[in-house]
């Protein structure tokens, strides 16, 4: 009896989990093999500049300046944007998730890969992630 209480318990736990996973990316994820790529500029010292430039030309207008999700077209969006100054938010997600995310887009997050070259995705994520407190 205690096992199958714990079991249950256990189950709940990790309903509630996927269940807030779905709710902050609209079920929207990665595939497995793009998950543990790793950014190749994090070493790089000139990167987080070029990304925020890249950032203000291309993402601002809906993640907004601190990447609340506040930016001036936020206001006619469907879908809520996640909040990239939440820690909470964004570790769930590696830069090999974001990299494939912002070159492919999905519904009202437009597909970056003809528009951005792939090292400036790269920044850009860098710069995204120096957003979270
Ligand atoms: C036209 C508005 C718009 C622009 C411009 C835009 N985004 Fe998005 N972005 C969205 C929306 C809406 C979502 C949520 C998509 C979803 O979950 O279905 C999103 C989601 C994301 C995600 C996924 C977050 C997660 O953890 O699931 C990343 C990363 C991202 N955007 C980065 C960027 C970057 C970097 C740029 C600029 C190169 C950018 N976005 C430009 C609207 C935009």
């Amino acid at each position: 009896m205690k096992n199958v209480m714990i079991a249950a318990i256990f189950a709940l736990f990790a309903f509630t989990l996927l269940d807030n996973a779905e709710a902050i990316h609209n079920g929207w994820f990665a595939p497995d093999e793009v998950v543990g790529q790793k950014n190749p500029f994090l070493s790089d010292k000139g990167a987080l500049a070029e990304g925020k430039k890249v950032y203000k030309k291309n993402c601002m207008k809906c993640h907004g300046p601190s990447g609340k999700g506040d930016g001036a077209s936020a206001g006619s969006l469907q879908i809520e944007l996640p909040d990239f100054s939440d820690k909470g938010i964004t570790m769930e997600e590696t830069d090999g998730a974001w990299f494939w995310k912002v070159r492919v887009g999905q519904f009202e997050m437009p597909p970056f890969q003809l528009a951005l070259k792939d090292d400036q995705i790269w920044k850009a994520i860098i710069y995204v992630r120096s957003l979270a407190k």
